[in-house]
């Protein structure tokens, strides 16, 4: 006997930058993201009725054996697997598959881990009413971002003042948007798709004794109240300037760490100029995030993607490896097996 379980769950891009941790993916900050639609993980778990003692897991992506990430997995799996019931009684053979390409400014570890823990959640019988925020709390144990992509629209991950049920263990869904914020676009322009230089986990531990450290962190929860307002009330114009002053906090903060780097590219520059400028001249309220890499997401409202997109196709994809459509999304699925 073989059961297939299959979750879907897609990648955020964090609007609020969470960037310092402490152990366990316990955030510095609190951060706040959107989650995405077209860029998910799908994860088929099979469980074979096969008793065991350590845990049996075989992990295949995209048809083949992935051994780098299998490991990071069962890693994982070890240290909780008093979570998951169901890898105490069966052997587990995982196929996973991404709906985007690598290394294209799409975090993969967010939407992966998050597919992961709803499978085995699901595998395992686990039907609390909690069952999300669960999943979230485990998926923070594995990737800490990809607690917020549980959720639809947009999530807020961290304990803040004045926000009931904020929380470092597990991400939230922001509940009071305002419908504008309901129809957006997030357009990927993948300026470079080399694999990244530096891992995000070598980036937090760098926060550890940054000159800045202690003022980031307060100006991320500030930037995180703030956008809560923003959301409900539909202030587009605070929005664009927290989300661009976030991004390029993100990156003052890797260019001045005691070992300091710089991930952004000319064609980062190039970019994010010519959308300033765009924005300057047509009025519309579009503007730029970047992840811990070169590639610019670019976040418009829905009704104003005819435009953007021919500004993007004409003024900055010639210069580009691709641009990438997404939009904002309903979180994960359960999909039929
Ligand atoms: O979840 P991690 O450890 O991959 O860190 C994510 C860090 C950023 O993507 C740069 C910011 C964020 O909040 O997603």
């Amino acid at each position: 006997m073989s059961e297939s379980i299959v979750w879907r769950c897609p990648s955020n891009i964090a609007l609020v930058k969470y960037w310092g941790k402490k152990e366990n993916q316990v955030p510095c900050n609190a951060s706040l993201s959107m989650t995405l639609q077209n860029a998910f993980t799908e994860m088929r778990l099979r469980r074979e009725s096969k008793k065991k003692t350590g845990i049996e897991l075989t992990y295949y992506f995209e048809g083949g054996r992935n051994a780098g990430f299998e490991q990071r997995i069962l890693q994982y799996l070890e240290r909780h697997i008093a979570c998951f019931p169901v890898l105490k009684q069966y052997a587990v053979q995982i196929h996973s598959q991404n709906s985007f390409p690598h290394s294209t400014g799409i975090a993969s570890s967010a939407s992966a881990f998050g597919a992961l823990v709803l499978a085995l959640l699901s595998a395992s019988g686990y039907e609390e009413d909690n069952f999300m925020q669960r999943a979230s709390y485990l998926s923070r144990l594995a990737s800490g971002s990809a607690c917020r992509s549980i959720y639809p629209d947009y999530a807020l991950w961290g304990q803040l003042d004045g926000v009931t049920a904020s929380s470092n263990d597990y991400a939230i869904a922001v509940e009071e948007v305002h419908e504008s914020f309901l129809d957006m676009r997030d357009a990927i322009l993948v300026v470079d798709d080399e694999p990244k230089k530096v891992s995000s986990s070598a980036g937090h531990q760098l926060m550890k004794d940054h000159w800045y450290a202690r003022r980031r962190f307060q100006q991320a929860d500030n930037h995180c109240l703030n956008m809560l307002n923003v959301l409900k009330t539909g202030d587009f114009i605070q929005f664009v300037s927290i989300i661009e002053r976030e991004a390029l906090a993100l990156h003052a903060m890797m260019m001045t760490s005691e070992v300091y780097y710089l991930l952004i590219k000319p064609g980062t520059i190039h970019s994010i100029e010519a959308i300033m400028q765009f924005r300057k001249e047509s009025g519309i309220p579009v503007c730029f995030t970047l992840d811990a890499g070169p590639n610019v997401h670019v976040l418009y409202s829905g009704g104003d993607e005819e435009k953007v997109n021919t500004f993007l196709k004409t003024e900055l994809a010639p210069g580009l490896k691709g641009i990438i459509y997404d939009r904002i999304g309903k979180g994960p699925q359960k999909m039929e097996s």
